[in-house]
């Protein structure tokens, strides 16, 4: 029921041809940036039903659904990707604003801010904070889980 709950919530986004483009921009080792992303969409959901549901929990989803939207593979240099680190935020938050905005606040929040602490500026929200840190624990997996 809880895997219904959240297909339900993501659809209306990933089934778009736009999300289904990330498929094939690899993003950590071997795994792409749609596999990743929605890893962290996963691992957010289950932690909103621990908290019983304190946050928006649509909101808070579609932000890590969104958060490394920005639609390239970084490991193609000079492809106007140099600094992606620090960079991709910005193009992912204009990208999801372009194809299904208008975003809210804590989303614009959580995909501005996710790469916390690389870049030096904070989430504002709590939700900005929650999707940082499960982005860092998916990343992790990423490498390390076969
Ligand atoms: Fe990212
Ligand atoms: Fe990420």
């Amino acid at each position: 029921m809880e895997l219904l709950d959240f297909v339900h919530l993501i659809k209306p986004i990933v089934l778009t041809d736009g999300y289904k483009s990330m498929k094939k921009y690899n993003h950590h080792g071997k795994k792409s940036t749609y596999y990743h992303s929605l890893k962290v969409a996963y691992l957010v959901y289950k932690h909103c039903l621990k908290k019983k549901r304190k946050y928006d929990t649509y909101e808070i989803v579609r932000g890590a659904l969104l958060h490394d939207y920005y639609l390239y593979d970084w490991h193609n240099k000079g492809e106007g990707h140099r600094l992606h680190g620090f960079r991709h935020p910005k193009f992912s938050y204009k990208n999801a604003e372009r194809d299904y905005g208008p975003l809210t606040k804590v989303e614009r929040d959580i995909i501005l801010h996710h790469m916390f602490p690389l870049v030096i500026f904070l989430p504002k929200t709590k939700q900005g904070y929650i999707v940082s840190y499960y982005d860092k624990v998916a990343s992790f997996l990423d490498y390390f889980k076969k």
